[in-house]
Formats: C-alpha cells, sequence, structure tokens
C-alpha cells in the first residue's frame, strides 16, 4: 500500500536513554487513518518506550511528533488524549466494581439539566456505542470484574472511542488472552479500521500482526530495522528482520 496524503501521526528521528542505554535511537514511524501498524520487535527492543513518547508517559531526549501533519509537543497523557491519542493499557485501568457504562463515562460522568448523574443516559450510550464495535456484548448490568479479558478490553476501547479517540495506542492486547478472546479483539480492531481510526499495535506475536496490520515497523536494540508492508513480506522475512535484524532484500 503507498499512502498519500498526511499521516494521521507521524514520529520522526525519536531518541531517549536512560542511564546512557539507547533504548530508543532515531526512530522514525507514521500512521495513515483506517490503518493497523504492528510494532514488533524481541523483549527490550524499545517497541513501550518509543510508544510511550507518543502516549505522554515519557518525554524523548530528541526528535518530533505531527499530529495531521503539525508539530505537537506531549508532557504527558493529558497532552496526548487532546490530540485524540489513547492507549488501551495491557493492565487494564477499569474500576472492578463498576458496571460497562459507570467505566465508559468515569471522570467524566454524563449530567442531566439539573446536575444529577444521568445513569440512564449513559447506559443508552454505552448500549449504542457496544453495539456498534462488540455486538455480542450483553453484560451492561454486571460489575466489569464478571466480564473476560476481551470484554473488559471491549470496554476500554469502547470509553477511548465515545471520547473521540483517533490514534488508539494498544500494547499487547492479546497477550493474556485465550483464543475465543484473541479473535473478538481482532474484529474489534477491524471494525476500529473502518470507523478510520489508526492503530499501533505492539505485539511479540508475529501471527497476530500479520493478521491484523496493514504494515509492520521492526526494531531490534532500540533501532528501527524497517517498515515494510504486510502483504509484501513472507512471515520468514519478518523474523529475519527481529532476530538478525537484517531486511528483506528485494530485486530491484
Ligand atoms: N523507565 C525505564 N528506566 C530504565 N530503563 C528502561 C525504562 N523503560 C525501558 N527501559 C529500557 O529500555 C529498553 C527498551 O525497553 P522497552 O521499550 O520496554 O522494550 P520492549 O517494549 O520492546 O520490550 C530496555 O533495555 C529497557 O530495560
Ligand atoms: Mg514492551
Amino acid at each position: 500500500m503507498t499512502h498519500t496524503g498526511t499521516p494521521l501521526v507521524e514520529l520522526r528521528d525519536i531518541s531517549i536513554a536512560f542511564g546512557g542505554i539507547k533504548a530508543v535511537d532515531r526512530v522514525s514511524v507514521d500512521l495513515y487513518p483506517g490503518e493497523v501498524v504492528g510494532l514488533l520487535g524481541h523483549n527490550g527492543a524499545g517497541k513501550s518506550t518509543l510508544i510511550k513518547c507518543l502516549s505522554g508517559a515519557y518525554q524523548a531526549d530528541s526528535g518530533e511528533i505531527f499530529v495531521n501533519g503539525e508539530k505537537v509537543t506531549i508532557n504527558n497523557p493529558r497532552d496526548a488524549r487532546n490530540h485524540n491519542i489513547e492507549t488501551i493499557y495491557q493492565t487494564l485501568a477499569l474500576a472492578d466494581n463498576l458496571d460497562a457504562a459507570s467505566n465508559l463515562f468515569l471522570g467524566r460522568e454524563l449530567v442531566n439539566n439539573i446536575g444529577f448523574v444521568d445513569d440512564a443516559q449513559m447506559e443508552a450510550e454505552t448500549r449504542k456505542i457496544m453495539h456498534r464495535l462488540n455486538p455480542n456484548f450483553k453484560k451492561f448490568a454486571d460489575p466489569v470484574s464478571a466480564l473476560s479479558g476481551g470484554q473488559r478490553q471491549s470496554v476500554a476501547i469502547a470509553r477511548a472511542v465515545y471520547f473521540n479517540a483517533k490514534i488508539l495506542i494498544m500494547d499487547e492486547p492479546t497477550a493474556a488472552l485465550g483464543p475465543q478472546e484473541t479473535k473478538m479483539v481482532s474484529e474489534l480492531v477491524q471494525e476500529l479500521k473502518r470507523q478510520g481510526l489508526g492503530i499501533f499495535l505492539i505485539s511479540h506475536d508475529i501471527h497476530d500482526v500479520m493478521e491484523l496490520c496493514d504494515r509492520v515497523s521492526v526494531m531490534k536494540n532500540g533501532q528501527l530495522v524497517g517498515t515494510e508492508n504486510v502483504a509484501d513480506v513472507t512471515d520468514d522475512e519478518i523474523l529475519s528482520m527481529i532476530i538478525l535484524g537484517k531486511k528483506p532484500e528485494r530485486a530491484a
């Protein structure tokens, strides 16, 4: 796939070191609307650190971030959210004892015209968005502690989408999930793509990535090995990028 137009987000020449160790060394990646870009690499390659510069958890030592072509400064998660960037965390930050609607609106509750929290309205909105994202979801009355990992993830994603996320960061979203649940998250990702969101998907599972992603950027020892269209590479070529840091050879 050749892209035209402006990327949703571009990380350009990002570097960050911890006590002299270059965790991320001049890495550039970008992401277009309706696209899923996988970040692959061994443990310690720098994937999470790179993406934390976008989510506002870390500040890069150098490099630039562009959102819709405009240079932005992201110093904290609030800045990221203001640019419609949301992170779906591996350990999901949901309030276990509350139901889906309360979690969706946690800290941003809807109120009625006399200032009371409007539970009916919040549940109606939650049903509407869950119907769109995960039509099989039925557990509106249960605390989220009663939900499966995949269902919890769909609540977290619904929350992000409801509050206008355009760029989603998913760090190892299927790491703790069984096959059924992984399938549910895959379907959710497909739906988000159709809605024009861009997704950075960090994973150590090359099969997940080959199935869900349009492009994949491979990192090794803090550096970018390369970015490839998934349709143009084999699993073996990607593995060789991950393990040997070697880009596929192409006939000119
Ligand atoms: N807060 C931190 N303090 C010190 N070193 C860190 C910190 N975060 C990450 N690192 C180091 O940066 C490197 C990249 O880590 P990370 O981004 O977590 O890799 P990945 O997500 O690809 O497994 C590793 O060497 C890791 O130990
Ligand atoms: Mg990581």
